[in-house]
């Protein structure tokens, strides 16, 4: 099975294909002219994306994936949000850490708290004539500077928050059982990143649709 992901970016490429492997899908990158539509809304955006990108199908049979994905940072009420790759092209890393100067404390958790933010992902899948939506939340921080290592776009400033032992994610400053121990998304591995990933946990919920449909039809 061939899923065509609409993505200019390597890292969600191989992000996907890792996740879509497993399940026997071969994943390969859709290029498409279209229109970067305008809205607040990711889901819109990511559901406008997607009646564009139809066109190009290669094959009708062919599954196709549209993500789309923002930080949002709570003491700037949620900027950069739906703007992140414009922001990003802009002010960097370093603009939004340099807009964030002033938020800082000695205390960790309290530190935390005024750093807090998280990444959305809204992932959208055309399978036999029906859309799927998944989404996925990656909350946790911006670091006080970033760091270096591998990764792409904001990783090198966002510290995801702990998870528990079931996985899901705990509050600012708790303490959990899967930890990246402060360091960002640009200082660990993908493997390591995709157990916080908000792409991962909406790529996750479609293929537990996608798998909930296969059930049905047998
Ligand atoms: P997009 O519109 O979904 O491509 O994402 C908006 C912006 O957020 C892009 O500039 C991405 O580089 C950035 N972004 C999305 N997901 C991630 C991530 O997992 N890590 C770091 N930056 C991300």
């Amino acid at each position: 099975m061939i899923l065509w992901f609409l993505t200019g970016n390597k890292g969600k490429l191989s992000e996907a294909s890792a996740l879509f492997s497993e399940y026997g899908i071969e994943v390969k990158q859709l290029e498409a002219s279209i229109t970067e539509p305008q809205s607040d809304d990711i889901e819109e955006v990511a559901k406008a994306k997607m009646a564009q990108a139809l066109d190009y199908l290669p094959d009708k049979n062919d599954l196709l994936l549209v993500e789309d994905a923002g930080l949002f940072i709570d003491s700037l009420n949620g900027f950069p949000g739906v703007f992140s790759a414009y922001a990003l092209q802009t002010i960097g890393s370093e603009g939004i850490l340099r807009l964030m100067g002033h938020l800082q404390s000695e205390d960790p958790i309290q530190d935390s708290h005024l750093r807090k933010a998280e990444f959305q992902a809204v992932a959208v899948l055309h399978i036999a004539g029906e859309t799927l939506v998944g989404r996925g939340i990656c909350p946790g921080r911006i670091a006080h500077k970033p760091s270096e290592g591998e990764g792409f776009g904001f990783d090198p400033i966002f510290i995801p928050s702990d998870l528990d032992a079931l996985g899901e994610a705990l509050g600012p400053g708790e303490l959990g059982d899967v930890s990246t121990h402060g360091l960002p998304f640009g200082a660990i591995d993908s493997v390591q990143k995709h157990l916080f990933s908000h792409r991962a946990r909406a790529l996750s919920s479609l293929m537990v649709m996608m798998n909930e449909r296969r059930e049905n039809l047998k």
